[in-house]
This record gives C-alpha cells, structure tokens and sequence, in this order.
C-alpha cells in the first residue's frame, strides 16, 4: 500500500484543505504515513502571510533533497498560498528539481489529475490558475481534527487590508450555496462523530454579499442552529467592520452557538486602522467587544494584532497596549508586521525597524500574560 504525509502551514482553511487532499489521496488508495521516511508522496500546504511562514517551507522543502536521492520515486508535492504566486511557484519549482509537482489554491481540486500526469508522463508539473470564480465542491475529506469538523460557508476575500497578501492569493470571496453548507453539516451531525462544527471563512460576517439575496451570516447561523442533533457551533473568522449587534443577539440566545469570539481588532491606534483599510475605528471596535460583554458576559474573546506596521509610532502602540488593558481578552496573537509582495503596504513609507517590531511584540504579549494571570487570579479565565 502507498502512502502520503502531508505537511500543513498556516490557519485552519490551511488545514482544511489538507483534509481534502488527505481525502482525495485516500480516495486514490493512499494511506497515512507517520513519517516523510516512510511515505511514497510528500506534500507542502504552504501559506503566505508572513515572511517567516514562507522561510520555514522553503526551509522544510530543501531539508527533503537528501531522501529524494535515496527514494527516488517518492512524489513531492507543493501547493498552497505560496504557490499560487506565480513568481514564487516557479521560483520553488526551478530551484527545487526533485520537487515534482507544483500547484496553486485554485487548482486544489485538480491533485488527483496532475498526479496521474505525472505518473503517466514522468513529466514534473508546474499548475497554476487564476481562475478564481468557481467553488470546487464533490472533493471528498478525510478529517484529521478529532471532534471538530472544519466546514467551509465561503472562499476568498474582498477587504484588501493594506498588509495582507489572502486577497490576491486566494481570489474575491465566494459564498457557498446555503443548501450545500446546511447539508453537509447535517451529514456531519448524523454520524456523530463530531462535537463541534466550525464554520470557516476569510469574513464569516460578510458571507452572501455575492450572492445578493438578502441572505447573510445571521440567517445562515440560524438555519444551522436548527439542524436537530447534539453539537456546538463555532465560527472564524470575523471582521470588525460586518459584524452587527443582531449577530450578538443570536450568538446570545441560542445555547448550540459557542460563547467564544475571534475578533481580529490589529491595532488600537485610528491612524494605523485607517492606513491598514481595516474600516472600523478604535471606538466602533470597542463598541462591538462592549455590546458583547453586555449581552455574552462569559463569552471569550480573543484576537489578532499586528504591531510594527508602516508609520506606526510609539502612542499608535501605546494605544493598541492601551486597548488590550481595556478589553481584557482571554489571549490573543500577536505577530510583527511582514511586508508582502504586491500589497499596498509595501510601498508604504516609514517601515519600521526589526528591531522595534521585536520589542514591541515582546512588550504586548508580555502585557496580555499579565492580563490573563491576573483574569485566572479572578477566576476569570
Ligand atoms: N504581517 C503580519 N501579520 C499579518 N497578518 C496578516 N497579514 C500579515 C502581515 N503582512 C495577521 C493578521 C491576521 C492574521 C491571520 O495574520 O493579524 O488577522
Ligand atoms: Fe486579510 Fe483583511 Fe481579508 Fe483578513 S479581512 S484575510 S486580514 S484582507
């Protein structure tokens, strides 16, 4: 029997998408490995938001050259967020020679057939497309996620934050159909294998816009609370701007609906908000978290924050520490501005230095730890 291990970079849609490909190398007969030594095709699920993300596949890919000598039949695979930039596609299949085959997000569901290819031909693969519309559904998944299962409500984004490379990695947003989204997630329910059904997007709150009929993330939520069966709901992730005092108000009084609350905030300063096209103000934020304190007072609240961003200054920090101290989250990440390819933020003037990113980022996190030992001290974790 043949087998596969797959390496997966990157957030949860990242790990989704590695089930798929876990699914559709099952449905091909492959079976899981445990290691890379023993699998017959090695896959990279790359992802490209930072710089460090990046570094470490390339990292991970070169490390594999070795044991492709030895095996020389062993696939290696790379596709993901990374790939589907044609430069850095073509950069990964040039410099890596045993790398057979390289494709992008919008072809996921294409493996199957560049697999055969390459089987068929012994010709490496290089596949790249940009056609962004389409929604692959029928590909089949194996879930790796013990009793959460990951369910997609849409692909894609729309919002062009200034810092962020998914917009032009993973295409304009595209909601799946309601009908598709309520059956496999009653499917899932049936088998009674799940506890949790998460539903994944780039902006949970903005699902439907494309489709235009009135039908949003609220209206979805209900329908799924109306599945009948034992199961929590949970979602991810949000944006500030799209999301509405009557999403808290269901969140609040339908007990299937997890009192848990992912709302990237990025920074707490207005001029750093404005320059990174997040669309909402420190005071709309602070509005949202205040409404859902008052409405969900045990809901946990978590967050993203990117510190180092071009112009920031000292009292832009000051602000964003300022905010974590009036929000009290339950934790949240925080990482050091990475400047992407393409994005409008590259070309941004007063990039700040590493080394300030690197005390800035110490500096907030070591102030949330201390936030979170005095929220356990309360009993309030
Ligand atoms: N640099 C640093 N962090 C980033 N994120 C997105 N793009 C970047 C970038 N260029 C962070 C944001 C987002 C999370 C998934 O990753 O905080 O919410
Ligand atoms: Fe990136 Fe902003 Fe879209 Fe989130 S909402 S994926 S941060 S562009």
């Amino acid at each position: 029997m043949k087998k596969y291990y797959i390496t997966t970079y990157g957030c949860q849609m990242n790990v989704h998408e590695s089930e798929k490909l876990a699914g559709m190398l099952e449905s091909m007969g492959f079976l899981s490995a445990n290691s890379v030594e023993e699998a017959d095709i090695v896959v990279f699920n790359t992802c490209a938001i930072r710089e460090g993300a990046e570094n470490r596949a390339f990292g991970n890919i070169g490390a594999l050259k070795p044991l492709k000598k030895i095996k020389k039949d062993m696939i290696v695979a790379v596709c993901g967020c990374m790939t589907q930039q044609e430069e850095v596609a073509k950069h990964i299949y040039s410099t890596f020679r045993f790398v057979d085959i390289v494709f992008g997000t919008h072809n996921l569901h294409e493996f199957r057939e560049f697999l055969k290819k390459r089987e068929e031909t012994s010709k490496r693969q290089l596949e790249i497309s940009h056609d962004e519309n389409s929604i692959a559904e029928q590909v089949p998944v194996t879930r790796t996620s013990g009793k959460n299962a990951w369910v997609n409500i849409s692909y894609g984004c729309n919002n062009f934050c200034s810092y962020c490379i998914v917009p032009y990695v993973r295409g304009r947003e595209r909601s799946r159909q309601k009908e598709k989204i309520l059956n496999e997630i009653s499917e899932l329910v049936k088998s009674n294998k799940y506890e949790t059904i998460t539903l994944l997007g780039q902006n949970v709150n903005s699902y439907g816009n494309d489709i235009g009929n009135g039908y949003g993330f609220k209206e979805l939520l209900e329908d799924v609370c109306e599945i009948e069966g034992d199961f929590k709901i949970a979602f991810m992730s949000s944006h500030p701007k799209d999301f509405s005092f009557e999403l808290i108000d269901l969140i609040a009084s339908n007990d299937k609906i997890l009192k848990e609350i992912h709302l990237p905030c990025q920074s707490g300063s207005n001029e750093v908000l404005k320059n990174m096209n997040r669309r909402y103000t420190r005071e709309k934020y602070l509005s949202i978290i205040n409404e859902i304190r008052r409405k969900i007072p045990f809901c946990r609240l978590t967050s993203d924050f990117i510190v180092g961003f071009p112009g920031e200054t000292e009292q832009d920090f000051e602000d964003t520490m300022n905010l974590l101290k009036e929000v009290k989250y339950n934790s949240i990440f925080a990482f050091m501005y990475s400047k992407r390819s393409g994005t409008v933020a590259e070309k941004m003037e007063n990039q700040v230095p590493e080394e300030i990113k690197n005390e800035r980022v110490n500096k907030l996190l070591a102030l949330q730890k201390q936030i979170q030992e005095e929220k356990l001290s309360n009993g309030k974790s």
